[in-house]
Parts: structure tokens; sequence; C-alpha cells
């Protein structure tokens, strides 16, 4: 069995990772913040902890300034409509995930601008396309940092240096990045950075945030919900600070518990290091496809410009067949289809059938790359 589908979510989760949660609902179990009780307070020092690890890993100076929430989706919902109002312009790429293009939609309705640079057919941004989208209004240029179709990296530096020259705040979707790329939210100038819990970071489905930087003036953002967070309780008003102002309700310790796991375990590990060897698969691996007869290969085709997701399709098998039979025939789990991103698949000329996508991770190895090549060309020249 081959598990290739780490760009939707990581499997195996990292060593320490279950045993985190699981001593946590044994041995803590109790509210954060809500209480004085010994547990209580344990409790509020593993929430604790789980933002200075995530710091850490994106090097940001404030563990308050960590918002905790579901996945990404949610930091992005929070970013966009938190920030955005009617009048606003926002800039963004046209590989963007439905997490960013469904809120953009939703804003633009309401009265917010919308601008989506067009990125080439590899999925390559030009920061200059960028600038040249500013306007007077332009109050954020939102983008993923790596596409989630074709692992294709953006230009966040570069596009954080004009943000700052320009007075714009730039918020980065890290879903396919974080853990496995290195991001610095400092020397990149992101001010809003959203990262998912469930992939490169280790941790389990239902974790994820969003760093919120200094120029980000939090009294300016509107919060998805509002409710009891353990502070100011004699006051019927949401607090005005960070992170209660944003995270209402009793938080996911559980998952924050193997969250903080997780990223301790990245950090261990060296997110180069990481790095390293995600780059030594998918260079074998996009050599390898692009060996086999009758295949196309989407992205860069340089493994060190991208992250590692590879996209392909096979001449003569829809994607959805391919997966099931790479599933039933050969025990390799990948995903297929449009990958929640229509307009990434519009940019690099495959909507609307989509691609068969292998998303690698730290755990899969040279050998499964192998054999996952050798299926491909059998299937391929069946296809023939
Ligand atoms: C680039 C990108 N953005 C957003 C998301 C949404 O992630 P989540 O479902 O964890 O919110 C994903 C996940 O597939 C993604 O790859």
């Amino acid at each position: 069995m081959i598990y290739f589908d780490n760009a939707a979510t990581s499997w195996p989760k990292p060593p320490g990772v279950a045993e985190a949660m699981t001593r946590f609902l044994a041995e803590i179990g109790a509210n954060p913040g809500r209480a004085a009780h010994r547990r209580a307070i344990e409790s509020g020092r593993v929430l604790y902890e789980a933002r200075e690890a995530v710091c850490e890993l994106f090097n940001a100076p404030d563990p308050l300034r960590v918002v905790f929430g579901l996945n990404v989706t949610d930091a992005l919902n929070l970013a966009l409509r938190g920030l955005l109002r009617p009048g606003d312009h926002v800039i963004t790429s046209s590989m963007e995930h439905n997490s960013v293009m469904r809120p953009l939609r939703a804003l633009e309705s309401g009265g917010v601008e919308v601008t989506v640079v067009r990125c080439s057919p590899e999925g390559l941004l030009d920061p200059a396309d960028v600038e040249a989208a500013v306007r007077p209004h332009t109050k954020m240029v939102v983008l993923n940092h790596a596409s989630n179709v074709v692992g294709t990296l953006l230009p966040v530096g570069e596009v954080g240096a004009l943000c700052r020259a320009r007075g714009l705040l730039l918020l980065v979707d890290a879903a396919q990045t974080g853990g496995a790329y290195p991001i610095d939210v400092q020397a990149d100038q992101i001010d809003l950075l959203a990262f998912t819990g469930h992939k490169s970071l280790g941790g389990p489905m239902g974790t994820g945030g969003l760093i919120v930087g200094e120029r980000v003036n939090e009294k300016e953002i509107e919060p998805l919900r509002r409710g009891g967070t353990g502070s100011r309780s004699e006051y019927e008003q949401q607090p005005d600070f960070l992170p209660d102002l944003c995270e209402s309700g009793t938080p996911n310790v559980v998952g924050l518990a193997g969250l903080e796991a997780g990223v301790r375990w990245v950090l261990k590990q060296g997110v180069e290091a990481v790095r390293a060897h995600e780059v030594a698969l998918t260079q074998r691996l996009i050599d390898g496809l692009r060996a086999i007869p009758g295949l196309t290969v989407y992205g860069t085709l340089d493994a060190e410009r991208q992250t590692a997701t590879v996209s392909f399709n096979i001449a003569g098998m829809e994607p959805s067949e391919a997966g099931l039979r790479l599933d039933d025939e050969y025990g390799i789990m990948c995903r297929v289809g449009l990958h929640c991103a229509p307009a990434a698949h519009r940019t690099i000329g495959t909507f609307p059938d989509g691609t068969v996508r292998f998303g690698l991770g730290v755990f899969n190895t040279m050998d499964e790359v192998e054999m996952a090549l050798d299926a491909v060309a059998e299937l391929a020249e069946g296809a023939r």
C-alpha cells in the first residue's frame, strides 16, 4: 500500500502525535483558561505551548498573535472576511484554492474589488504583474505559497517586499508548505500566515490557524464568531485583544496537543532535511513520469521550484479511472479531479477533467516512487 495523498492530508502522522493527544484526553482533559484548578491550568499550558511551537517554526515573534481555528480555510476566512470592507481592493493569483477564491467571490458581491493575476501554465507568478495590479485602494494581496495542484512555489518573499513598499498587507495560504518548506514570516514580510495542522505540520484534522503580524491592527479585525473566551467575563462585549478576539468557544486542545507534537517533530528533523528528502523523491517522480510514453506532467518539472505534489494525465484515460485503478490494482492512494482549485486547473489547461495528483510526504520512500512509476507505466501502456 502506498499513500500518495499527503497534499490532501498527511499520513502517517509523526511519532508522538497520537500519544500527545491520548495523554491530553487521559491525563488532562480540562477546559483551558476557564477555571483556576490544576487541570485547567495544565490545559492552558498545552494550548500556549502549541502557540510557541508554531511561532518557532515560522519565526513569528508573539505566541499571542497566533489565532487557532479549525483549519486553513477557517484562518483564510478570518483574514479575508475580517479585514476586507466594501470599497477595498484585493489582489490574488489564478492558482488559488477555493478556500481563497470562494470567500473572495462572496466579498466581491458585497462590494470588495478583486483582481486575479494570471499565472503561467506552469503555475508561476510574476511579481511585476502583482505590482501592475496595485491601485490606490488596494488593501491586501493574498497568495498561496505553493499550488495544491502542481506544487509550484509562488514568490511570496518578493511580493512581501512589494507589499511593504506599497503599504499593503500580504496574506499567505501556507497549506501546502507549512512544515515542508522554510517559512519565515519576518524575513518574507508576511503579515498574515494561514496554516493548516493536518498536512506537513503532522497534526490532526481540525487544527490550523492564522499568525497575525504586527502591521495588522487587531482592532480592525471583525471576528468570524463571538462568545465565551474565559477572559473579561464581566463584559457582554467581545474582548478586543488577540487571540481572544478571534477564538471564542472551547478550543480543540486535544488536536492542538497533537499539532504541537507534529510541529516539534518537524523542528527536530529540520525543515531543510524534510525539504531535501522531498525534493529528491519529487525530482525522481517527475523524471520517471516524463519518460513514460503518453504522459503529460504539469508544472515547472523542477523539484526545486515546487513542493512534493505532482500532477499528470495519461493519454486515453480519464483521471478518475486512473485513480480508481491505481488504488484497486496497485494499492496506490492518490487524488484525482479538480482538487478544489478550478482556477488553477484553468491556468494549467486541465479544466474541467483535472489531473491525477501524487502528493508525496516526508514518510514516502524512493522505493515507493519506483513502484508507482512502474504502475503508471503499465496503465499508460494499456491505454495506448
Ligand atoms: C493551497 C490550499 N489551500 C487551502 C486548503 C484547504 O485546507 P483545509 O481543508 O485544511 O482548510 C488546501 C487543502 O487542500 C490547500 O492545498
